[in-house]
């Protein structure tokens, strides 16, 4: 933002009911993003009338209709004699939202701020030309949006007016649209159907669009989850120091995110020591009684602990329910800075909170051009590219994927003393046991088919369907069924059941809450590994932890769908076909999911199938549809002939 006053009367920080959403709008000019950007400045009442009335009677003299985009035009213009505001990034409110619009263009730098976390964006708003539909340039921003890694994405469908506000011509984009960025991992929660010229979709349902039940771009806008603050997140406190005070050892840090008080028990990442938060100590000593209790984001701390453990800069602190992982081997998505590529091999220093390590460049997965912003076939990371890798680490380190706390996921690279490149944590691969020096020698092996081969064969890509939901609400009849659909459908669709695998796999797991996300965690390694060999995998476990599920997702990654199936307990308790509910409620069996152990229901599942109103058939056809819109097949309309299975 430019320090420069701003002629629009809108506060530089949201108030505090008023959440803020940073949202970056990607799309070409021609595209209408300057019409669209002005008329949602007009519409939220962030142009004095002055202003317009001004423009307005400009094009009235040079003869010419007035546009919208002439107001950004002329905002640039006042910025580039620096009397205005920055242009790139542009403020207004909707009912109960304080927005910040990004202006992304593709270019390196703004890559820069976002890969490397200096910049970071809630939300994305995708532009579309109607008259032009889904072209290379739209897949270039789809793919922007990838990298980014934004997680709420809608997509605006604009100039409906160019194509006589056709439905055919829209749903035909919005198809292409939503399963080219599924592919891509990227979840689109609404296609928008607008003309930011006439105003349809805008700020007000267009007439003209009658066939279109959704939300307007302010809605749509409105509807934007804000990023949560960092108190509402889970404690992370960097080690700074440790120092030794007379016989008393203090723990300095600051607080990154989540908060701690006295008596806490915590535990210390990548070591696993645990202690209990004896004192919060502050300077000048307090009077007795007023001491510190505890503290929140943002604040500095020093600690004393019940114990005496040897803990070292570096390490994090957090609570035990909710703990950063141990790692040696993390994925990254970075921005690459020093003249010399990144390969296979690159030795470097990477940095993470106040932790340090030599690491070294196992895989390099992706490379990409911001130039072009598409992916090539590369061993190399060049200056100013960015790349998907694996590091290595020379001993574990604390992390968290970027996606759940940004702060403790994000790593600085450097070499010979200095900034390298910088990115997000993707994700944490490997578990306790892969710190040992034996662990250093594993090298996976790869397949000898390639993804190609494998869809000419089976005629889809691999995916998870993930079915969660109480015992006897009919998860595993649903995946057996769609087992079978698929099956005769010359598909490749693999069955993995709570059940079944608890009985070898998972046999030394039972049903506390630690052991379920164990058991969770274990299917979807499986499920992974099975996806990434092309199989639809199919998972049914009860799975009732909303935690567990996440970290599901995350494991799992793009082509993963959340399905909850769903029925009144008194449903469930009635089919009851092993007998359990009656044993749980007879107390013979303890922890019953339902009766003594909670059920998070999934927040925003890809689908919920209710049992109690659909039958199997019905039920298989909506999943089978829902991944069919996602691009999972590659010749779904060839399969989708052979009806009535
Ligand atoms: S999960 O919670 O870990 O995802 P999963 O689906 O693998 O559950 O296993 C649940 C199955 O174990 C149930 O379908 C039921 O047959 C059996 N089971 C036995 N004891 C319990 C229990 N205490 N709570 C829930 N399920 C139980």
């Amino acid at each position: 933002m430019s320090t420069n006053v701003t002629p629009f009367a809108v506060p530089a920080v949201a108030a505090a009911d008023r959440p803020l959403v940073r949202i970056v709008i990607v799309g070409h000019v021609d595209h209408g993003k300057s019409t669209l950007i002005g008329r949602l400045l007009h519409e939220t009442g962030g142009i004095p009338a002055a202003k317009l009335e001004h423009l307005k009677a400009i094009s009235a003299r040079r003869g010419m209709p007035f546009e919208w985009s002439f107001l950004l035009d002329s905002l640039q213009a006042e910025r580039d004699q620096g009397i205005t505001i920055d242009t790139s990034q542009i403020r207004f409110r909707t009912p109960s939202r304080d927005i910040i619009l990004i202006d992304a263009p593709g270019h390196a730098e703004f890559l820069r701020n976002m890969i490397t976390g200096a910049a970071q964006a809630d939300a994305a708003l995708l532009l579309i030309d109607a008259a032009e539909g889904v072209r290379d340039q739209t897949r270039r921003h789809g793919y922007l949006l990838h990298l980014l890694g934004v997680k709420q994405v809608t997509v605006v469908v604009n100039k409906m007016d160019r194509v006589g506000y056709d439905e055919a011509v829209f749903r035909a984009i919005e198809s292409e649209i939503t399963s080219y960025l599924a592919g891509l991992g990227v979840r689109t929660s609404t296609v928008i159907p607008i003309s930011a010229r006439e105003g349809d979709g805008v700020a007000e349902r267009g007439a003209r669009t009658p066939w279109y039940g959704g939300p307007t771009v302010l809605e749509a806008l409105d509807g934007f989850d804000p990023a949560r603050a960092p108190q509402d997140l889970a404690l992370r406190m960097p080690v700074q120091a440790v120092y030794k005070f007379d016989d008393r050892r203090i723990v300095a840090g600051r607080i990154e995110t989540g908060s701690l008080k006295v008596g806490d028990e915590i535990v210390f990442q990548p070591s696993g020591k645990t202690a209990v938060v004896k004192t919060i100590e502050s300077w000048p000593v307090p009077p007795a009684g007023q001491e510190v209790k505890a503290l929140k984001a943002g604040a500095a701390a020093a600690l004393t602990l019940d114990r005496e453990i040897f803990v070292e800069r570096g390490e994090i602190l957090s609570l035990p329910t909710a703990r950063p992982h141990a790692t040696r081997r993390i994925r990254v998505r970075l921005f690459w800075l020093a003249e010399e590529a990144l390969e296979v091999g690159t030795t470097l220093i990477a940095r993470l909170a106040t932790s340090e390590s030599r690491a070294t460049v196992a895989v390099v997965h992706e490379v990409v051009d911001p130039g072009h912003l598409s992916s090539f076939e590369s061993k190399r990371i060049g200056r100013n590219q960015v790349g998907e890798i694996e590091l290595l680490l020379s001993r574990p380190i604390a992390a968290d994927p970027h996606g759940l706390n940004a702060r403790t996921g994000r790593v600085a690279l450097e070499i010979g003393g200095r900034i390298a490149g910088g990115g997000l944590v993707i994700s944490v691969l490997d578990g306790e046991a892969a710190h040992t020096p034996e662990a250093r020698h594993i090298t996976p092996v790869s397949s000898a088919m390639s993804n190609d081969e494998r869809i000419g064969r089976f005629g889809h890509d691999g995916a998870v369907v993930w079915l969660t939901g109480l015992s006897g609400s009919g998860k595993s009849t649903l995946a057996r069924a769609l087992e079978r659909r698929l099956f005769n459908r010359g598909g490749l669709a693999t069955l993995l059941d709570g059940d079944t695998l608890r009985a070898g796999l998972n046999s030394d797991l039972g049903f506390s809450d630690a052991d379920r996300a164990e058991n969770n965690r274990r299917l979807a390694e499986v499920a992974n590994f099975l996806k990434n060999l092309g199989h639809i995998v199919l998972v049914a476990a009860v799975s009732p932890s909303a935690a567990a599920r996440a970290r599901v997702r995350e494991i799992i990654g793009s082509r993963f769908f959340e399905i909850h199936v769903s029925a009144p307990l008194e449903l469930c308790e009635a089919r009851d076909p092993k007998g359990l509910y009656a044993k749980a409620r007879a107390g013979e069996i303890r922890g019953f999911t339902g009766i003594d152990a909670p059920y998070d229901v999934p927040a925003a599942p890809e689908l919920v199938i209710e049992t109690d109103k659909l039958d199997a058939t019905a039920a298989v056809d909506r999943i089978e549809t829902m991944l069919a819109e996602n691009g999972v097949f590659h010749r779904y309309a060839a399969i989708a002939d052979d009806a009535g299975l």
